[in-house]
């Protein structure tokens, strides 16, 4: 069988360059707006294609480490390339952060952007590997997301989904139940709440300080959102068809988006929150 281009994509999650412009790369500057002093050591977690390090590297000479942690080897591979210039300033580690490995740093900053919602239910063993690898008056930068859900937990791009598979045949409200029985939790029951987040949170760190934007995602047409949620998403959501339904479903997710933003003027919004966590010492798992 002959892959499309964007099915070949998302068996990568290539493209992420380009496609996270569109919404996760304005996560980026803002938190880094928010670190303060001289940092030494780094750590990115989710560090995807090394953005933020490179930022990072550029911005704060005093960086003596800049650290990835990544599961994905393609994403591993384009972030050493990007970073190369840096030399032994950079260190870029395969890693699950469903079951983190402890690492020999201790890191001024740990920063992780757009990820936690994939280490759904189990983010406890994340956040307990970072308050142990902050040096002391350490920060962690936090950025989640947090998208309507509706009664069946779905919301967010799990909407743009669900028209889609009703476009390929599927009656709407068999979706959550097509989801559930292959296994695909909705991204709107993986981003949690978040005064539920809070809480989570509260039981490892001291939340020092939040701050709130709206992300809103605006395309010029369908082709860019095809690519952008095969980048991001990869095949999650395309998994609960037949793979000779991979291509058109892409199509379709293509389709409504470029259909939300002639009726809405968007695509979609959400609000992200970006938190400045320090370590909490005696608490948590
Ligand atoms: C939406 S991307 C965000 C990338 C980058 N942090 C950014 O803000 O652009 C999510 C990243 O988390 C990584 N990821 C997802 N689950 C993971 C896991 N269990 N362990 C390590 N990385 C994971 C993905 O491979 C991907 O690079």
């Amino acid at each position: 069988m002959t892959l499309s281009d964007t099915e070949a994509q998302a068996r990568t999650l290539g493209g992420y360059d380009d496609a996270s412009r569109l919404r996760q790369v304005h996560d980026r500057d803002w938190v880094l707006d928010r670190v303060t002093g001289e940092p030494g050591v780094l750590v990115d977690l989710g560090s995807g294609i090394g953005q933020l390090l490179e930022a990072a590297l550029e911005r704060f000479p005093s960086l003596r480490s800049a650290v990835g942690l990544e599961r994905s080897a393609h994403r591993i591979a384009e972030a050493t390339a990007r970073l190369r210039p840096y030399g032994a300033r950079v260190a870029l580690h395969p890693a699950d952060l469903t079951a983190p490995a402890p690492l020999p740093y201790r890191a001024d900053v740990v920063t992780m952007t757009s990820v936690l919602h994939w280490l759904y239910p189990v983010e406890h063993r994340v956040l307990a590997w970072v308050r142990d690898h902050l040096a002391p008056g350490g920060s962690f930068l936090l950025t989640t997301y947090h998208p309507a859900r509706d009664a069946h937990g779905l919301g967010g791009e799990d909407d743009l989904v669900r028209a889609a598979l009703t476009g390929l045949g599927v009656p709407p409200e068999a979706v959550p139940e097509l989801l559930d029985d292959r296994g695909v939790l909705p991204i709107a029951t993986r981003t949690r709440p978040a005064d539920e987040l809070g809480e989570l949170l509260a039981g490892f760190f001291t939340v020092e300080e939040w701050w709130e934007r709206e992300a809103v995602v605006t395309v010029r047409d369908a082709a860019q959102y095809e690519h952008f949620h095969a980048a991001t998403f990869g095949d999650y959501y395309a998994s609960v068809l037949d793979p000779a339904l991979h291509a058109d479903f892409y199509r379709a997710v293509g389709r409504v988006a470029e259909e939300r933003q002639r009726t809405l003027g968007r695509v979609s919004a959400m609000p992200v929150r970006l938190w400045r966590l320090t370590a909490r010492t005696g608490g948590g798992a």
